[in-house]
This record gives C-alpha cells, sequence and structure tokens, in this order.
C-alpha cells in the first residue's frame, strides 16, 4: 500500500470506528489511544514520511496533516476540549464538561405539518386520514372530474392498473370521509400524495397535502373566509396580507385560491386552493344538498414549509442531509 492508501484506510476505519462515537471515559480515551496516541496509527503514517519520494512529499504531508486535523476535530466536538481531558491522565476531573450527545430534530416538513395541525385542532376540527393507493372514483370520479380530464393522464398520474392510482391529492378522503360519516363533518386530512411530474427544484414526484372538509347546515363561503383567515394569520403571522382569487376546481363551486404577500420578494404566492363543495360531488356520495352545504381546501406542506422557512429547492426535504436538517 502506498501512503495515499494507508491514509484512506486509517480514515475508514476511524469512521466505522467512531460511528457511534462512545460513550464512555475509558472507551473514548482507548480510540483516542489506538489514533492518536504515540503510537497510534496517525503516528505511524507520519513515521512512513522518510520512505516518502520527494516528490510525493508535500502531497502527502499535506494529507497527513488533514487526517490528523479531522481525527483531532471529531474528538474535540464529542468531547469538548482534548487539550483540558489529556491533562488529567486518565483521572477523574469533575470540572470537565459533560460528553454530549447527538440529538435529534423535528424534519422541518414535520415541523409545518404539526404547526397546520394544530391550529385547526384549535378551532374544533378533526384529524382523519386515507388510503395513499385508491381507486378512479374516489380520487377522481366521484370528485366531478370528467373521464377526459387532464389531470387523469399519464403524465400527472402513477396508475397501478387502469382503476387504480397513487392518489394525486388528499381530496380523495374527502370522498371516503363523507361515504363513512354523516355530516357535519370537520375534519383536516394530513397525507402524502403523488405526481408523476419532472424533478426539478420546485416539484418531486411525491409531496405532502393538508385538505380540510367542512360540511353543515348553514355554511357559506363567509365562514369559509374566516376559518382561512384565522389559518393564515396563525401561520404566517397577524400582519400576513392574503387575499381570495377566483379560480377553478371540478370538486368547488364557486372556487378561489388563497395567495399570501411576500415583502421580501414583493409579490404574491399562492398558498392553498379552496371552495363550497360542488353538489355533484355531494350527489356521488348520497347527501341531501338541500339540507347540507360544505367547503373545502387543499393546501401542499412543502410549499408552506419552504415559503416559512426561506427554503428554496423542495428535493433538499428529501435528502436526509444532516448539514440542512441540522439548522432547524
Ligand atoms: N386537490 C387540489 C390539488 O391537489 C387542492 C384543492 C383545491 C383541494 C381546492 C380542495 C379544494 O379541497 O377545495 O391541487
Amino acid at each position: 500500500m502506498n501512503i495515499k492508501e494507508s491514509i484512506e484506510s486509517v480514515r475508514k476505519l476511524f469512521r466505522t470506528d467512531s460511528d457511534p462515537f462512545p460513550i464512555d471515559y475509558q472507551a473514548v480515551e482507548t480510540l483516542r489511544i489506538k489514533y492518536l496516541g504515540r503510537k497510534g496509527l496517525v503516528a505511524g503514517l507520519f513515521s512512513r514520511m522518510n520512505d516518502v519520494s520527494d516528490k510525493e512529499r508535500p502531497i502527502a504531508g499535506k494529507l497527513l496533516n488533514e487526517i490528523k486535523q479531522e481525527i483531532s476535530s471529531v474528538f474535540n466536538s464529542q468531547t469538548g476540549s482534548s487539550k483540558s481531558r489529556e491533562k488529567s491522565h486518565g483521572e477523574s476531573d469533575y470540572s470537565l464538561p459533560g460528553l454530549t450527545f447527538p440529538v435529534g430534530h423535528v424534519h422541518p416538513l414535520q415541523q409545518t405539518m404539526d404547526d397546520i395541525k394544530s391550529i385547526f385542532m384549535n378551532i374544533g376540527f378533526s384529524v382523519a386520514y386515507g388510503p395513499e393507493i385508491d381507486d378512479d372514483f374516489h380520487n377522481f370520479g366521484a370528485l366531478n372530474f370528467p373521464p377526459e380530464h387532464p389531470a387523469r393522464d399519464m403524465q400527472d398520474t402513477f396508475f397501478i392498473d387502469s382503476e387504480t392510482v397513487l392518489r394525486t391529492h388528499t381530496s380523495n378522503v374527502q370522498i371516503h370521509l363523507m361515504e363513512e360519516k354523516d355530516p357535519p363533518l370537520r375534519y383536516i386530512i394530513p397525507g402524502r400524495v403523488y405526481r408523476n411530474e419532472a424533478i426539478s427544484f420546485k416539484s418531486y414526484c411525491l409531496f405532502h397535502q393538508v385538505e380540510g372538509l367542512y360540511v353543515d347546515k348553514n355554511v357559506s363561503f363567509a365562514d369559509q373566509k374566516g376559518i382561512l383567515e384565522y389559518f393564515v394569520k396563525r401561520m404566517f403571522g397577524a400582519n400576513t396580507k392574503m387575499r381570495f382569487r377566483p379560480s377553478y376546481f371540478p370538486f368547488t363551486e364557486p372556487s378561489a385560491e388563497v395567495d399570501i404577500w411576500s415583502e421580501k420578494r414583493s409579490q404574491w404566492l399562492e398558498i392553498l386552493g379552496c371552495g363550497m363543495v360542488d353538489p355533484e360531488v355531494f350527489k356521488s356520495v348520497d347527501i341531501d344538498t338541500d339540507i347540507w352545504h360544505g367547503f373545502a381546501f387543499g393546501m401542499g406542506i412543502e410549499r408552506i414549509c419552504m415559503l416559512k422557512y426561506g427554503i428554496d429547492d423542495i428535493r433538499l426535504l428529501y435528502q436526509g442531509d444532516m448539514r440542512f436538517l441540522e439548522q432547524f
């Protein structure tokens, strides 16, 4: 093995030996002596410098310093200052700081989901879940998507067979809820959804939504406005400027989208879709439209999370990179 290969193999060995980093003092010292001791592996590498050719010496020297630095810094960050520990020569030094354990983080997506859930639960919504693999009826048909609607197209939908899809939105659970329970209903439905889209900084093949469904006797668009205004102010701050913009969804009539104003970007940003439940939808689940009215809304969690925390690439939420996650 030449010196470069030996350095690499010591580095690999150290990564295995130090993950997880030992907890008790004696084991930490054993590990330190194995690598950084006077006769340790790093010292062994240094002693081979004599055999290295003049040409290779500067590079080998640099690599050696790097690995020494790398290993020392793991000890330093895991145990506090190494110098003060060495001074104690293995005797207990009660003035030393304790060993720090790595602590996990709540993922920013989970944090956003939890925040949304708690806001709606505070105003009387319950939480429901539904299937991620569903039939055409629940994902499209009962939601008043005509058979030729482009959302059913192969480009957007992952089909399992001609009748079965990975749900493209959480709206499918509106149908399940109304089939299973009698109104009044007041639910939010968090969950994962799938779309067959090109992956980029702004879209991913899976993401999360929170759906809302409110069905009762005298429900109006004004009720929906009140509830969504409350949500926006709680989620983004009491001074957030928002607007309802007319829109279209097959399962709501009238429909709207909600935008919030971003001072930083000087532009309106869309955060959710909503509307009054279309009578066609009520008919498909046998709810009497003379008695019951309702509204529904749906929002993308990734989008809200990215706006709230200033994240500019959706893929960061799916890569498990600790340098990113540890910022939350
Ligand atoms: N399902 C819609 C989507 O995936 C979002 C949505 C819009 C849900 C309006 C709703 C709604 O319940 O009323 O883009």
